[in-house]
């Protein structure tokens, strides 16, 4: 892609001058007007004053174009209190098979600590752990989603106003990208793809689990059930339409016609990529809601129905 490399220090324009080049560009820009009834041609000036070569409004868009931030921000700072709430309330996270059925909100899926609650734990856990074992547990899955590319788009645009929307002025009048510390940490987002793929699994046991009845027969289903059913399944909807996801399904090919599988594969998280926007906002708040679910049944507000 090539970019138009524009001038740093913008001079005040003079109505009428003509505008030839780069020196027009940080002046302002003036053009041939049409002509008036005499067949006479003038000229229009027009100045570029505004951050970074924009207009000196903070935008000529007239359409509601704010409203895109502003539900980010609502909405990704709701879940970020809720989830730092019920990681630090350290209680009500899992539901246990002899009372009930094996329900483990994913906030606190894998329990690697010995202070998890019994039964809640796997076979290797931390002893020297004394804190909510949420906070292990969220920390793949949490830089997975900070380093999303899409969840990227909408903090910056929605905390951070850089920019809060296409044609609308930056909220900082310098942009160095993603090239410095911190942000450089971004590109670590593919391993991260990597490494939440393990988590997915681990969810996807857990989901499994859910269909553990104690007593005769053993199975059964209940709502809590299919709502971990339903967040494994958008925990991999969500790694599957991740963009790194689709480069490492097609990435670095020459010929598709060389790797018919590989292409395939590329196909199919190009589908899921279209929609991954969609999918990382659902995934998002079906974690959220699984959480809930298993803590309203873990407390007593309500026993978790049964289907089957
Ligand atoms: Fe969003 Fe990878 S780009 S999860």
């Amino acid at each position: 892609m090539m970019h138009r490399q524009l001038p740093k220090r913008r001079r005040p324009g003079r109505p009428g001058a003509a505008a030839t080049g780069a020196g027009a560009l940080s002046e302002g820009w003036s053009r041939r007007a049409p002509a008036d009834e005499g067949g006479r041609h003038r000229r229009e000036h027009h100045s570029l004053g505004g951050v970074r070569g924009g207009p000196e409004v903070r935008t000529l868009r007239r359409d509601t174009w704010w409203r895109t931030p502003a539900a980010t921000v609502v909405f990704l700072t709701v879940i970020v209190v809720y989830a730092t709430w019920a990681v630090f309330q350290n209680a009500y996270y899992y539901v246990g098979a002899a009372s009930h059925r094996d329900l483990i909100s994913p906030l606190f899926s894998p329990c690697i600590t010995a202070s998890c609650v019994p039964g809640a734990r796997g076979g290797f856990f931390l002893t020297w752990w004394r804190i909510s074992p949420g906070i292990l547990a969220l920390i793949v899955p949490g830089a997975f989603r900070v380093t999303c590319y899409y969840y990227r788009k909408a903090y910056y645009r929605g905390f951070w106003q850089s920019p809060p929307a296409c044609g609308v002025a930056d909220g900082h009048p310098r942009y160095t990208g993603e090239t410095r510390f911190p942000l450089v940490l971004q590109n670590l987002h593919r391993y991260f793809f990597v490494l939440a793929l393990i988590f997915n699994v681990i969810l996807t046991i857990d989901a499994v689990m859910a269909f553990r009845l104690p007593g005769e027969g053993g199975f059964g289903i209940s709502v809590g059930t299919l709502v971990l059913v339903v967040n494994a399944a958008f925990l991999w909807l969500y790694s599957g339409s991740c963009h790194a996801c689709r480069h490492l399904c097609g990435g670095n090919l020459d010929r598709f016609s060389e790797h018919p599988v590989r292409h395939r594969l590329w196909k199919a998280a190009s589908v899921l990529n279209a929609r991954h926007m969609q999918i990382a906002w659902a995934s998002l708040a079906i974690v959220a809601f699984a959480d809930l679910y298993v803590r309203l049944v873990a407390s007593g507000v309500f026993s978790d129905p049964k289907i089957i």
